[in-house]
């Protein structure tokens, strides 16, 4: 088999605003291509150094969280000329689009694990920085896969981390709100358990700050209509 057989791009999977999503196979594997796409209002050098950098940075922390231990997808090429990342095709549904399939009993348990996986991102250093259930892939096996690192960054920061699960919050509020309450806390028990095992629990004061950052939140909000 030649080397240019050997990479097929079969379909597309999904237009996004910043890439390109497409399945198909990389020598015999069956592999997802992240294809960061050209804005046609950025100018040409400017438009490819940005793409490159997302996709730098993007491919790092995939490969940096797996040897952690963090169940994301394998990088099997990184390369930033092309804006291209492919990895390997992780078999299981979405879990926005699992939950309404799911038992609430069977719910609990997943959301315990994704809490899980999220503190040892965070306790490793890393804002995953788009926490949504269409980021978080479930096997068969229910096993949990974290994708789209495209807003990774590295940081030790308390308020940092409640940021990251602030958002998650809001979109469970918003797209799952019926199983918002047991789902949330099985979230952070499952957080909290991770951080019980180290010497410096941080995990109260930082789900203790979600809400200093929801109160600022609708300060904002009450800001914006007095002055606006
Ligand atoms: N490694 C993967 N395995 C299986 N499906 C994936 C993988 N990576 C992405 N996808 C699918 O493509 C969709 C978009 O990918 P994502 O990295 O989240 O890009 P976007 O920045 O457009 O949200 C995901 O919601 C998922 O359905
Ligand atoms: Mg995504």
């Amino acid at each position: 088999m030649s080397a240019s057989n050997s990479i097929v791009w079969e379909k597309i999977l999904r237009k996004g605003a910043e890439a390109n999503l497409y399945e198909g196979y990389w020598f015999g594997k069956k592999v997802i291509f992240k294809h960061r796409i050209k804005k046609d209002y950025r100018e040409n050098i400017l438009d490819s150094i940005i793409r490159a950098k997302r996709t730098i940075n993007e491919g790092r922390a995939l490969i940096k969280v797996k040897e952690e231990g963090i169940n994301v997808p394998q990088v099997y090429e990184l390369d930033t000329e092309n804006a291209l990342i492919i990895m390997k095709y992780i078999e299981g549904q979405k879990l926005k689009d699992l939950m309404p399939k799911l038992a609430n009993s069977e719910k609990i348990p997943l959301f315990y694990n994704v809490g899980k996986q999220i503190a040892t991102l965070h306790i490793n250093g890393h804002i995953h920085g788009d926490i949504t259930t269409s980021n978080i892939i479930i096997t068969e096996e229910k096993q949990v896969f974290l994708i789209d690192f495209g807003l990774h960054e590295y940081s030790d920061s308390i308020e940092d981390k409640s940021v990251d699960l602030h958002l998650f919050k809001r979109v469970l509020i918003s797209t799952h709100g019926k199983d918002f309450k047991p789902c949330f806390n099985a979230f952070l028990e499952g957080y909290q358990s991770e951080y019980k095992l180290l010497e410096n629990d941080d995990s109260k004061l930082i789900i203790k700050n979600i809400s200093a950052i929801e109160r600022r939140g609708r300060y904002v909000k009450r800001d914006e209509k007095e002055f606006g």
